[in-house]
């Protein structure tokens, strides 16, 4: 996978600085364009220690996700990237879609503030390589590059 071309891709594509315009479109360009995904899409922090689900990909989703609970939960919670190879062997893992067995969540942090995650579920196992979790932090990179985001916690 081209990731950097991809990220090129998506800096054009990202032409406002709208939250919801771009995490639209960012959902809606990785789940065009990377193969084997059954569901991308966001969840905002829009109340203390809670995933909110905003725009999204796929299967309506679990909402809301306490920052406690599940694969969004660790990544918000730890702010590190939640590579999952097996998520039947994830404790606390989330099902929200039975087709799921590999998931990926970035945690998108701005100005030290927990912004929300990007969630990616394939429903192949061992989906995501290292490569793969690179390309994928660096077009959220690009999101967050992009967009003016409005501080939803105090
Ligand atoms: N599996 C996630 C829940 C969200 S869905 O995958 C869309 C989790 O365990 O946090």
């Amino acid at each position: 996978m081209d990731y950097d071309l991809l990220a090129r891709q998506l800096e054009a594509l990202l032409d406002s600085d709208d939250w919801l315009t771009n995490s639209a479109q960012t959902a809606a360009f990785i789940n065009t364009n990377i193969a084997s995904l059954n569901w991308v899409g966001f969840y905002l922090q829009r109340s203390p220690q809670l995933l909110t689900l905003g725009p999204f990909q796929g299967n309506p989703a679990c909402n809301p996700i306490p920052f406690s609970k599940g694969v969004c939960g660790a990544a918000a919670t730890q702010r590190r990237t939640q590579r999952v190879d097996d998520v039947h062997a994830f404790p606390g893992h989330i099902a929200c879609d039975a087709a799921s067995r590999s998931e990926l969540v970035v945690p998108l942090v701005s100005d030290g503030q927990l912004w929300g995650v990007l969630d990616i579920d394939s429903p192949l196992p061992e989906r995501f390589s290292e490569q793969d979790q690179a390309g994928i932090e660096a077009l959220c990179e690009v999101f967050l590059k992009a967009t003016r985001l409005p501080s939803f916690v105090a």
